[in-house]
């Protein structure tokens, strides 16, 4: 890889070595986006595969000599091409529905591998995965207890199960990726959870194998999950006591990125401070299941935007570009903080103090608020960290198609998905007969 150049007025990008200025060009890996966005056109989501590999070995790595099965959180990118490299190094896979279970599958991954979340599984959904052969199903009330007892026996199957418990933790993070508090509808209340793994066992089709909870999203600190970790230990122990012994212990995803400067957590300070605890309590025998999603993708992708129109009212300047929240959703949705770098950084003009919006019609749109950039109409720019919940959050909202994605592997990149056309817009849409 080319090294850096250290030009003290370029800024840095977000904790991602593979996302670097060059000559005083951004660039993902050794290709300079610029030439993406010639070839491809904007918006453009562009991934770095290196970045997706270190992510991975940091994994990897901080479970070495454990008994431990990464199960990519894929609803934060699901590309099938992303899903394929993940299951080349051996991940398993986090998901939440038919449609994510049909991609592991399109794409070579091994259902042996896959846990099965969510709070709303149809019947279906539990055939096809029980069928297919899953791991686990992470089971989020008696009712669905229930429902998959009964799919499973229609199979001539047991399903393998783990409760989703409630932990009640705060995982101090935005409240719509806060999951394991009381008032979130997701899991099994912790002081509910041993009565409901009795009624689990009375049922024939289920087979208790595990318990799994999943706290939140974007947490930066190690003691929400040794909070939730400490409960879940407790409820271990009783069931031992009950006769209800557990093979495995999913502690769901939820490990933060930087996107602006945040401090977030290595993997080995997680498995580390976990593995301490299990020990402790002589539960070491148990095999740990992770869900990481954005850990494993956010500051591997950037969304590249072209500047149509600079803006400038009596209050405001507005950098109007051709990515728009139908594309990137999370300003919009959570007021996230996305870093914006230009392609090609000025000097020539002073900087301005911008927000970035899009074309939709909406006052929710925009992108980034409040950036300082030297930039004119035509420039490039990239917004960081948009590896997860990118693309899969985006929508068709005011007829636009949705972006290509490319993944960047040295000097050569591949389009890992076309960019949308008018006919895949209106392909599904029937005129009447009038
Ligand atoms: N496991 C379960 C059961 C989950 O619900 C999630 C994410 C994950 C694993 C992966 O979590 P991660 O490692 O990515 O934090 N759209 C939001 C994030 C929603 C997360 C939903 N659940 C965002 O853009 O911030």
């Amino acid at each position: 890889m080319p090294s850096l150049t250290a030009q003290q007025t370029l800024p840095t990008p977000a904790g991602e070595p593979h996302i670097h200025y060059l000559d005083g060009q951004l660039h993902i890996e050794a290709v300079p986006v610029a030439a993406l966005a010639k070839s491809l056109g904007t918006p453009l989501y562009c991934y770095s595969k290196s970045a997706l590999v270190a992510a991975w070995q940091a994994y990897w790595q901080a479970a070495s000599g454990r008994d431990i099965l990464i199960c990519y959180g894929m609803k934060a990118n699901s590309n099938l091409a992303i899903l394929q490299l993940f299951a080349k190094f051996g991940s398993g896979f986090d998901i939440v529905s038919g449609g994510e279970l049909q991609r592991v599958l399109a794409a070579g991954g091994d259902p042996r591998k896959v846990v099965f979340s969510g709070v709303g599984k149809q019947a279906w959904e539990m055939s096809l995965a029980l069928k297919a052969g899953v791991k686990c199903f992470n089971v989020e009330s008696t009712a669905e207890l229930r429902r998959l007892s009964e799919v499973a026996t229609g199979l001539g199957q047991q399903a393998p199960v783990s409760l989703r418990v409630n932990p009640d933790v705060d995982a101090q993070t935005h409240p719509y990726i806060s999951t394991g508090l009381k008032e979130n509808k997701f899991g099994i209340a912790i002081e509910d959870a041993l009565d409901a793994y009795r009624f689990a066992k009375t049922l024939p089709g289920l087979k208790i194998v595990g318990v799994d909870c999943h706290i939140g999203s974007q947490i930066t600190e190690v003691s929400p999950y040794l909070d939730a970790l400490g409960k879940l230990i407790n409820l271990i122990q009783t069931l031992q006591h009950d006769g209800i012994a557990l093979t495995h212990l999913d502690l769901g995803g939820g490990l933060g990125i930087r996107y602006d400067d945040e401090k977030p957590l290595a993997p080995k300070d997680l498995l580390d401070a976990v593995f301490a605890e299990l020990n402790k309590h002589g539960l070491s025998h148990l095999q740990l299941v992770l869900e990481p999603g954005r850990s494993l993708v956010g500051n591997a992708g950037l969304l590249l935007t072209e500047v149509q129109y600079l803006k400038h009212t009596e209050d405001k300047h507005f950098a109007i570009v051709d990515a728009a929240m139908n594309d990137l959703m999370r300003p919009a949705l959570y007021q996230a903080w996305h870093g914006v770098l230009a392609a090609s950084p000025r000097h020539d003009t002073k900087p301005i103090t911008y927000d970035i919006v899009g074309p939709v019609c909406e006052s929710a749109d925009w992108l980034a608020k409040n950036r300082s950039l030297c930039i004119q109409e035509g420039d490039l720019l990239a917004l960081e960290s948009a590896g997860a919940y990118g693309f899969v959050m985006a929508s068709h909202y005011n007829a636009r198609p949705r972006p290509a994605e490319v993944l960047v592997d040295g000097p050569t990149w591949q389009v890992i998905r076309e960019r949308e056309t008018f006919e895949d817009l209106i392909r599904a849409e029937r005129l009447l007969d009038l």
